[in-house]
């Protein structure tokens, strides 16, 4: 493995496809390792445009816009950091040899879409997952949900995040508001939905599972500590880690999580959702790229979660050890505005072992995620506190 100067005819060039909060953190680890980054999103001065050595804004699922931009940039690695992409160029680009994409075509592909990384998982892994069926109207969602996955459901377009479109249910008089919220929540292809059965977890966990380079150049899978997190509506507003589980859980949990990466295959770390109850885990989801729940590696982890995706993708080794117990609490917008102030940062970070990422988004909405606070203690009570105190310390202003 080799390093090449940045800006020099010989550097290492790696395209982020998206550069919102996480892969600014992606895109300063791998500043720090000397490589030279290509910052693009759908949006002008989005976070990691502010860190990268150039910054593109185009429409990442226009096929010509997106060859062109490649082909200019020259990028020996690609990656993507959202799910609305075109993922047919992306497929060409790689078949041509022209870049790799992180950490798999075939990766990207199947997790953008809610029904191929639950077919995979479910049909071809045979891994437990809850109840599920997919709807294309309002009369097949009505007639799966009487057909055995009952109330309460979940309803989610095949093609969002974040919980967007997404909405719990418990009687049949919820269905149509559900079924036009997901139709007209999700990306690119409206009108898909999946229902799930409710699982009735005792907690949920994310599971970063990384496949990096050993020693002797093979490629081995590696466990971060579990992180547990609290989610509103679908959108994750506090983690920490580790995660207390029994030792069969825990084993269960590795389990599905080898199977799943091992299927998508490549370089890089993943974000595996799980849910559990006693010693029984189900699969939910996964993300092929840092996750935004591990955020609190940036404070519990000798590497972040960040730190140890550059490192993988780069075929560099990797070392996974929790440092310290920590937590992370989400700041919000809580004003719709293209002039967000934060005051209160002072007295954020006089919280002991707190620490505060602000994201440098351009535009603030009430929910929008704007800035994350972290914190580490001697236990998670005393880490979550922390964090969640500093969090609310800081208080978003429109200037006057
Ligand atoms: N079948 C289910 N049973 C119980 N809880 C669920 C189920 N599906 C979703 N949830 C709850 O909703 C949360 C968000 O669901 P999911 O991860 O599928 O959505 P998402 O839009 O991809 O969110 P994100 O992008 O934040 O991961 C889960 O973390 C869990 O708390
Ligand atoms: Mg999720």
């Amino acid at each position: 493995m080799q390093i090449g100067t940045p800006l020099s005819a010989n550097a290492t060039r790696v395209m982020l496809l998206g550069s919102g909060e996480l892969g600014k953190e992606v895109i300063i680890a791998l500043q720090r390792l000397g490589v030279e980054v290509i910052a693009v999103d759908r949006y002008k001065n989005a976070p990691g445009h502010q860190v990268a050595h150039r910054a593109y804004t185009i429409d990442m699922t226009d096929d010509q816009a997106l060859r062109d931009l490649i082909a200019q940039e020259k990028p020996h690695l690609i990656v993507p950091e959202i799910e609305a992409l075109n993922t047919s160029t992306l497929a060409d680009i790689e078949a041509a040899g022209i870049a790799t994409v992180i950490p798999t075509v075939k990766a990207v592909q199947l997790t953008m879409n809610r029904e191929g990384i639950r077919r995979l998982a479910a049909e071809e892994l045979n891994l437990p997952t809850s109840p599920y069926a997919f709807a294309r109207s309002e009369a097949d969602l009505q007639a799966a949900i009487d057909a055995g996955i009952g109330y309460p459901c979940f309803i989610k377009p095949t093609m969002s995040s974040s919980g967007k479109g997404q909405s719990r249910i418990t009687n049949a008089s919820e269905v149509k508001t559900a079924w036009d919220y997901a139709a007209t929540g999700g990306r690119v292809n409206q009108g898909v939905v999946i229902v799930e059965g409710q699982i009735d977890f005792d907690y949920e966990i994310t599971l970063l599972t990384v496949r990096a380079k050993n020693a002797v150049g093979d490629i081995q899978t590696y466990f971060c500590e579990p992180i547990g997190h609290l989610q509103e509506k679908g959108d994750y507003v506090e983690s920490w880690q580790p995660q207390a589980m029994t030792s069969g859980a825990l084993a269960e949990s590795k389990r599905i999580a080898k199977a799943v990466t091992d299927s998508l295959g490549g370089l890089g770390l993943f974000g595996v959702e799980l849910f559990i109850k006693g010693d029984k885990v189900w699969f939910s989801e996964v993300s092929p790229r840092p996750h935004d729940t591990g955020m609190v590696t940036m404070c519990s982890q000798r590497f972040s979660e960040f730190d140890l995706h550059a490192r993988a993708i780069l075929g560099l080794p990797v070392d996974v050890s929790l440092r310290e117990v920590g937590a992370s609490a989400v700041i919000y917008g809580g004003h719709a505005t293209q002039n967000l102030i934060f005051t209160g940062v002072e007295a954020a970070l006089a919280v002991p072992n707190s620490d505060i990422r602000l994201f440098g988004k351009p535009e603030s909405f009430v929910k929008r995620r704007m800035g994350v606070a972290l914190a580490t203690g001697t236990d998670i009570n005393e880490a979550r506190s922390r964090a969640k105190l500093a969090a609310s310390l800081v208080v978003p202003v429109i200037q006057s």
